[in-house]
């Protein structure tokens, strides 16, 4: 593991390359890879992994997902999150492995530190070995190849000097060439052609350009066979002549992992970072084979054998995953008891990801996980739920369940006009607690003056400081400021309010739609999406399936239906609290109630279809936005349609 690149060649001794099938279509989080053998003839059948875990391929057997550390755990210098991503056991705070330090007592050199061997006579971590120093081994010398006996800086060696340090592809690590021939540093074989991998007879060889060298030929994930890159080919020299610019950097790497993307990862943001990724886009054809493996029409392949190296090419083409992903675990070593989600930054396949791995089945006792959806990686608890609470005007099978005490009729009964209150919820609906009199008021009727919508009636809101009907202003009209200058506004009738420019006013105006057929079309996180117009932009916004998407405009079909059923159920709020208007009010009608699970979850689509996608049904649904699926499953699906029962989820408090 010198060059923390897996080699994984795939050299077959038979007639025929090995089979590759793709299995489910559906992400495991079990078995990845079906090895089976029929006369001969190798055959994986491939299921990817869930997001967060990966598939670890060994020749002829079956593999599993894993979590990337399970099977690999890092040297010191590494990147890592949690202690048991650590050969060490120990990640330091700044997120990388430690190790022995010199002088300390060990057995093997994973267990030192950066910058240090183990001593195999000594038994002591010691400083690497400059370059020019005898050597048993590349191991204990610093940034140099260990090479007949000396610590030898890289492809530094002129043709005819001696060169022992050969890879198993060829590659002549002291050579200035990369080539030795009958160990001499020597001119390198060319491919007759580079532009293209040509292919080649199962178990024959390839001949270079001069006739004499020769390599065996591989084969790739598409069951062909094709010659590698020869040393002298422009790919190689590249790599070669690449390396003198990520070497200044390898003194934080471990000496047994020094080009290692778990290593240059702690280096993120920086020029090392970038530099590297160049270097390993292309070193991989030749290091990795991928010249070869890199031929395939398979997707599974794509997404697991190919994942590394396809993450970093599209790293070094600045296309970073930067979406979180989500996963379900029940490895929970090292969580805080009531964790149910554990988030870590961490790497898969190559790709550094903030990642939030969830166990839904960690809360209990009527305790729930207080899963919210965030950028940072935080984790998430169980908590108790506190008890809902009913306000007057809210249904109710039993008194208990009201604040006031009271239920009467199936509605929880308050106080009347002009009665003595200290909450500002107590009083009956069309009656609001004016708290510095201690005394229930009437609501401001429309066109009365407001300071705040909890005074107005509960049918109405208040714009400007004067209390009006829901999407009553129209184009023009003058409203209240938006925050970020325009978006969602339920005082116009358009539904949409933006700054004038020229006024300085917030005024209404016609809702931005998507562009045509676009509406939630996959973007890349960072860049912004614009409206049809391209007047309008919203922030390109991760899903929790590790894509982004354009989020919703204020025109688009989710939020003109959501203010469809928004008008229906605002009649409607004349019986409810006027200043906590919740879900129970309207569960006294199911009509109405019908039309709240409609407008609750068109709005969710409207604010954050993105987050939605492929959630249903899934432990992601189940933890993160149970409301909105089980309205949905409620009104929405077909298959549940029927089900218009009132049930007894407390959905969050509609604010108004
Ligand atoms: C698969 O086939 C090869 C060659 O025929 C044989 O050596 C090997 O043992 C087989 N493996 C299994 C798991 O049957
Ligand atoms: C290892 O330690 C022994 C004993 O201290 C010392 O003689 C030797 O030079 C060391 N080996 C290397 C490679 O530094
Ligand atoms: C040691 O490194 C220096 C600088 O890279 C180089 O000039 C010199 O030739 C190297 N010596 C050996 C023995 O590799
Ligand atoms: C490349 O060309 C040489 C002659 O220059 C030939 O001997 C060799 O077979 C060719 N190799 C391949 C893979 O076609
Ligand atoms: C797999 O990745 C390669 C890039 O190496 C790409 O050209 C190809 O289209 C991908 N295939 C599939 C099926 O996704
Ligand atoms: C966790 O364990 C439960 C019970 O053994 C099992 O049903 C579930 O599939 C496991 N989940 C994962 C992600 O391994
Ligand atoms: C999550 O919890 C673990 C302990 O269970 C803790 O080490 C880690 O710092 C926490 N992460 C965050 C972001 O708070
Ligand atoms: C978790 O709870 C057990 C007992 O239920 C306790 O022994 C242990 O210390 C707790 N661990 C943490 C990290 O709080
Ligand atoms: C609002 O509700 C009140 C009763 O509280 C009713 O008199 C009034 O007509 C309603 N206004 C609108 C605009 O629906």
């Amino acid at each position: 593991m010198l060059f923390g690149l897996l080699i994984a060649p795939l050299l077959v001794s038979g007639t025929s390359c090995p089979v590759f099938k793709c299995g489910s279509s559906t992400a495991t989080s079990g078995q990845c890879i079906a090895y089976t053998n029929s006369s001969g003839v190798d055959n994986y059948k491939i299921t990817p992994c869930v997001t967060g875990l990966t598939c670890n391929y060994a020749k002829q057997s079956n593999a599993i997902c894993e979590f990337p550390t399970d099977y690999m755990p890092r040297y010191p210098g590494e990147y890592c999150f949690d202690n048991l991503d650590c050969h060490s056991g120990i990640c330091s705070t700044n997120g990388q492995c430690l190790g022995l330090k010199s002088g300390d007592a060990c057995d093997m050199t994973y267990q030192c530190g950066t910058g240090l061997f183990c001593n195999s006579t000594s038994s002591v971590c010691e400083t690497l070995l400059v370059n020019g120093t005898a050597c048993g081994d590349t191991s204990q010398c610093s940034n140099s190849v260990c090479d007949s006996g000396v610590c030898t800086a890289y492809f530094s060696k002129a043709t005819g000097q001696p060169a022992t340090a050969i890879s198993t592809q060829g590659l002549a690590w002291a050579c200035i060439t990369g080539f030795a021939s009958k160990n001499l540093c020597a001119v390198a074989p060319v491919s007759n052609s580079t532009t293209s991998a040509a292919t080649c007879t199962v178990g024959g060889t390839c001949t270079a350009k001069d006739g004499i060298n020769t390599k065996p030929c591989t084969c790739s994930y598409n069951g062909k066979a094709y010659c590698p890159l020869f040393e002298g080919d422009t790919q190689v020299q590249n790599m070669i002549t690449g390396i003198q610019k990520i070497l200044p950097n390898n003194i934080n790497c471990h000496t047994l992992n020094r080009f290692s993307y778990e290593c240059f990862a702690t280096m993120y943001g920086d020029q090392a970072f970038t530099d590297y990724l160049a270097w390993a886009a292309n070193a991989q054809l030749y290091l990795n084979n991928e010249w070869v493996l890199q031929h395939t029409s398979l997707k599974c392949v794509n997404e697991t054998l190919q994942a590394s190296y396809l993450n970093i090419v599209n790293q070094n083409n600045g296309i970073t995953q930067q979406c979180p992903v989500y996963t379900e675990t029940n490895y929970t070593e090292g969580w805080n008891n009531n964790t149910c989600i554990f988030a870590t930054d961490d790497i898969y396949y190559s790709n550094l990801f903030t990642t939030f791995q969830a166990k839904p089945s960690a809360c209990t006792n009527g305790q729930v996980c207080h899963a919210l959806v965030s950028a940072e990686a935080t984790n998430s608890t169980c908590y108790t739920p506190p008890a809902a609470v009913r306000y007057p005007g809210d249904y109710c099978t039993e008194s208990t369940q009201c604040s006031s005490g009271t239920c009467t009729n199936k509605v929880c009964t308050g106080l009347s006009i002009g009665a003595k209150c200290t909450s500002l919820y107590s009083c009956n609906p069309g009656l609001y607690c004016d708290t510095a009199n201690t005394v229930c008021v009437a609501s401001v009727p429309q066109s009365g003056v407001c300071s705040s919508t909890v005074y107005c009636q509960a049918n109405l809101t208040c714009n400007l400081g004067i209390c009006v009907p829901f999407y009553s202003v129209a184009l023009n009209g003058p409203v209240n400021p938006i925050s970020g200058g325009y978006g969602f506004s339920t005082v116009c009738a358009s539904g949409f309010a933006a700054l004038d420019s020229k006024t300085g006013a917030t005024i209404c105006m016609t809702a931005p739609v998507s562009p045509s057929k676009s509406v939630n079309a996959v973007c890349t996180p960072g860049n912004s999406c614009l409206d049809s117009t391209g007047t309008y932009k919203k922030a390109c916004t991760c899903g929790t399936n590790g894509m982004a998407y354009c989020p919703t405009f204020e025109g688009d079909y989710a939020s003109t239906k959501a203010i469809y059923y928004h008008k229906k159920i605002i009649s409607y709020q004349s019986n409810c609290n006027t200043i906590m208007v919740e879900s129970y009010c309207y569960m006294k009608s199911s009509t109405i109630y019908k039309y709240y699970k409609y407008y609750l979850t068109y709005y969710q689509e409207f604010t954050s279809y993105p987050l939605l996608i492929d959630s249903k049904d899934s432990f992601i649904g189940d933890l993160y936005f149970s409301a909105y699926w089980s309205a949905y499953d409620s009104v929405r699906d077909s298959s549940f349609g029927a089900n218009l029962a009132i049930s007894m989820i407390a959905f969050v408090a509609f604010n108004i």
